[in-house]
């Protein structure tokens, strides 16, 4: 039995060299499908893996003499690389002020992105952790001011086909099925977001994307955990500000997107392949504003059990 992903059914394919193999049992203490084991001083497969091999590429990577290799679910030993070592690798007060230094942008100049940082921000989004391998995020790129404009405005032709879902008898309808709390959400945020972004449109004003030169919406599959696509885009928008871009995650687009035929339609228009639980926008481009102040922010709570 194999998890499955949109991208495969199969396991993956676990190579011994046993030749090679120094017996010391790093392969079997990474490996949380317990597909190893170690008899005579040598590495064998176990008569009990969970799954079977997801080809998460942990025992390839850890083996000191090269003694494993992994091979389907899309992996092979060529995936592997040499890392940087740990003092080469960004310190947390790096990190952190590059994290608190982030602000969301949505004021862009109309500079371009090239290609080469559209493809840093792609390989280290793609180095996101995902809740099964191989990745399951689908990534829809919209690389000029031109296509995410063109998005936004279908974004709102569409919008402007679905008036009667923010309607009042439909909002009182849906009120003993969704609750209170999502009937709030629906009166004071979402219907007049939908009527924020349409009438601005109108008026030739992008409040959707901000007529950033790049757009990226990660989302899943139907076997997607819902948490990777957002993981991703996290992933992307850090990449972003590392390579001195202004970001903002958008999140007023994916929830219209998912329910009816013409949410449907709509996705198929714009080559999205799925619908998926969760997704999200993020956009991107050169920061007409620059801040030199931060704003400290605060979790909800933090409970010590
Ligand atoms: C999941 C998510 C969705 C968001 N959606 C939008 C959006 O649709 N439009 C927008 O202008 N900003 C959006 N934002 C940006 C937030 O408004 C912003 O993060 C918040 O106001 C705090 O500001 P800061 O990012 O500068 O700290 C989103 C942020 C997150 C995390």
């Amino acid at each position: 039995m194999a998890i499955p992903t949109s991208r495969t059914n199969e396991k993956g394919k676990i190579t011994i060299d046993e030749s090679k193999c120094n017996g010391c049992g790093l392969c079997v203490e990474v490996c949380k499908d317990f597909n190893f084991q170690i008899r005579n001083k040598k590495v064998t497969l176990s008569d009990n893996p969970l799954f079977g091999c997801l080809a998460c590429g942990h025992c390839m990577a850890i083996c000191p003499t090269e003694a494993i290799a992994i091979s389907g679910r899309e992996l092979s030993p060529d995936d592997l690389f040499a890392l940087e070592p740990i003092e080469r690798r960004s310190s947390y007060g790096q990190m952190l002020n590059l994290l608190e230094s982030r602000r969301s942008i949505r004021e862009f100049s109309d500079k371009a992105i090239e290609r080469d940082i559209l493809d840093k921000i792609i390989q280290a989004a793609q180095s996101a952790p995902m809740g099964i391998p191989p990745s399951d995020v689908h990534l829809l790129v919209l690389d000029s001011q031109v296509k995410v404009r063109k998005f936004a405005e279908d974004f709102c032709t569409y919008l402007n086909t679905i008036k009667w879902f923010f309607s009042e008898w439909f909002l009182t309808i849906m009120r003993p099925f969704w609750g209170k709390t999502n009937d709030k959400l629906f009166r004071q945020f979402i219907k007049p977001l939908a009527q924020e972004y349409t009438e601005n449109m109108k008026a030739g004003i992008d409040l959707v994307t901000y007529d950033a030169p790049l757009a990226l919406y990660f989302y899943g599959s139907p076997y997607t955990d819902p948490a990777d696509p957002l993981i991703a885009a996290t992933y992307a928008m850090i990449a972003g500000e590392s390579l001195g871009l202004g970001t903002c995650m958008i999140g007023g687009i994916h929830p219209f997107i998912q329910n009816g035929k013409k949410a449907k339609r709509f996705r198929e228009m714009q080559g999205i392949r799925f619908k998926s639980r969760e997704g999200l926008f993020v956009v991107f481009g050169f920061p007409k504003v620059h801040y030199s102040k931060g704003i400290r922010r605060t979790f909800a709570a933090i409970d010590f059990s």
